[in-house]
């Protein structure tokens, strides 16, 4: 059955155990060799460990892609405080749901992981933050760590090695912000979920001010294969720089949607192929390849993806290109939580962007003014223009607003909804202004949702 949701002939590894009964348990876990990795990096110094990781070029998978192995590096070896190792299962970008299914359907790969990564920095303490709103996914991952206690993962001395390792899950409260690391640090330290400024960074400073490393669950999840399948298997499962294999979460106007497991760097028109198309025998609009804040791609050729020499005629779609970080960011997007969401050409791309700036001016956790104020004046603009009553300077305003929003706050919260009105606006600007001169939305298929219409009602302008 899970080939329901992989290549032909590919063989699983992550969601391996998703679709099989109790799949979820310990002794399903160490029937597949579960654990056998950490026994075998008990034996190597934590050196060793880190620099495994780092040729495996394991990048990580809550968005930054940034190199899991150069991170933990850059934890000091000696501190005065304790270090931590901290798991991100926050997961609350629109559009990704991967994190939850390792959690509720194979827990220990994670948490093995996660003993791995704490033993190469040197903790003793690994807290998981999990989503507030995760029922069945946490009440699993509690039972996992049950177990992993009982069977000698945890505890004084992990599998007998004289290191002592405890593991402690944290619930959220249902914030966004706080699946930013350093609001979600503030978080854990029990005060209001506000991103830090940076530097120092958690490498340093961070959980109750001891060294702390932030680490996705899935990103954890992909740790115990370097070991156990080795360097070279990773780094063949993956696209050049971008190792191991990736779960992909499919959303929106698509047959059949779900989490994917393919090799990093898999083609998107595949995995759309893959994933039955788009739905209702429609036509591909637009694709929003990795969580809604990055920006948009359109079936429309592309240079940046092409040979250098090739002639236009040549040139690929931008939705043909790979799924991987190297590329997608060379065709103007990013693959962030790889929460891909695919619209179809009934969409109204003005509403589309309406209800991204909705989020965002919700989740904004007001501290700096480019944010609090960009992310609302957005959404109420969007609103406007929405409902007909948007004017031409309005569209200027929008322009203006994500140019001011970008790259000037505490935590690229802002950026999350400037980069895709910037690209909305580049690529579907006929349609603003088609708003605008027709003082309505021509798309009749849809109404807006009562939500919609009185989310802003009360907030002056
Ligand atoms: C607003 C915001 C929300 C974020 N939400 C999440 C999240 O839910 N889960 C996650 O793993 N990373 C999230 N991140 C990224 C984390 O800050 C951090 O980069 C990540 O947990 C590091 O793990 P990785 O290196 O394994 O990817 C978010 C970042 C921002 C700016
Ligand atoms: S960018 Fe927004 S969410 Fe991030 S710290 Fe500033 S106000 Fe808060």
């Amino acid at each position: 059955m899970t080939d329901a949701y992989s290549p032909a002939g590919f063989e699983v590894t992550l969601s391996k155990r998703w679709y099989v009964k109790n799949g979820y348990t310990f002794d399903a876990y160490t029937k597949d060799g579960g654990y056998e990795a950490l026994k075998q990096v008990l034996k190597l110094t934590p050196a060793e460990v880190i620099e495994t990781v780092k040729k495996a070029n394991l990048r990580g998978r809550g968005g930054a892609g940034f190199a899991a192995g150069m991170k933990w590096s850059f934890v000091p070896k000696e501190s005065a405080k304790p270090k931590y190792l901290v798991v991100n299962a926050d997961e609350s970008e629109p559009g990704t749901y991967k994190d939850r299914y390792v959690l509720a359907r194979d827990p220990h790969s994670m948490l093995e992981g996660a003993a791995i990564a704490a033993y190469a920095i040197g903790a003793h303490q690994i807290y998981i933050y999990a989503r507030g709103e995760f029922g069945l996914p946490y009440r699993r991952l509690e039972a996992a760590i049950r177990e992993a206690y009982a069977k000698g993962v945890f505890g004084d001395s992990c599998f007998g090695s004289g290191y002592k390792l405890d593991c402690q899950p944290h619930r959220g409260a249902g914030a966004y912000i706080c699946g930013e690391e350093t609001a979600l640090l503030e978080s854990l330290e029990g005060k209001i979920g506000r991103p830090r400024l940076k530097p120092p960074f958690p490498a340093v400073v961070g959980a109750f001010g001891g060294p702390t490393i932030i680490n996705n669950v899935e990103t954890l999840a992909c740790v115990p294969l370097i070991f156990s399948r080795g360097v070279e298997w990773f780094l063949k499962m993956g696209s050049p720089n971008n190792g191991g294999p990736k779960l992909i979460c499919i959303s929106g106007h698509i047959a059949r949607p779900g989490v994917y497991e393919v090799p990093n760097g898999y083609p998107c028109n595949k995995l759309l192929a893959l994933a039955g198309g788009v739905w209702q025998g429609r036509t591909l609009k637009a694709v929003i390849p990795g969580g809604s804040s990055t920006p948009v791609l359109v079936p429309k050729p592309c240079k940046a993806l092409a040979k250098p020499d090739a002639p236009e005629a040549e040139w690929p779609l931008e939705t043909d290109v790979c799924l991987d970080f190297d590329n997608l960011k060379a065709a103007g997007s990013m693959f962030g939580s790889a929460g891909m969401m695919v619209l179809d050409d009934h969409t109204c791309m003005v509403r589309s962007l309406l209800t991204l700036a909705n989020f965002y001016a919700h989740e904004s956790c007001g501290q700096c003014t480019p944010c609090r104020e960009g992310t609302s004046w957005v959404a109420r603009i969007l609103k406007r223009i929405e409902a007909g009553q948007g004017t031409e300077a309005d569209l200027d305003t929008l322009a203006g607003a994500a140019k001011h929003m970008s790259g000037t706050t505490i935590c690229p919260l802002a950026d999350a909804l400037a980069m895709p009105v910037e690209s909305y606006l580049r690529k579907f600007k006929d349609e603003f202004v088609a708003h605008v001169r027709d003082k309505r939305c021509s798309y009749e298929t849809y109404e807006l949702s009562p939500a919609h219409n009185t989310f802003w009602e009360d907030t002056p302008e």
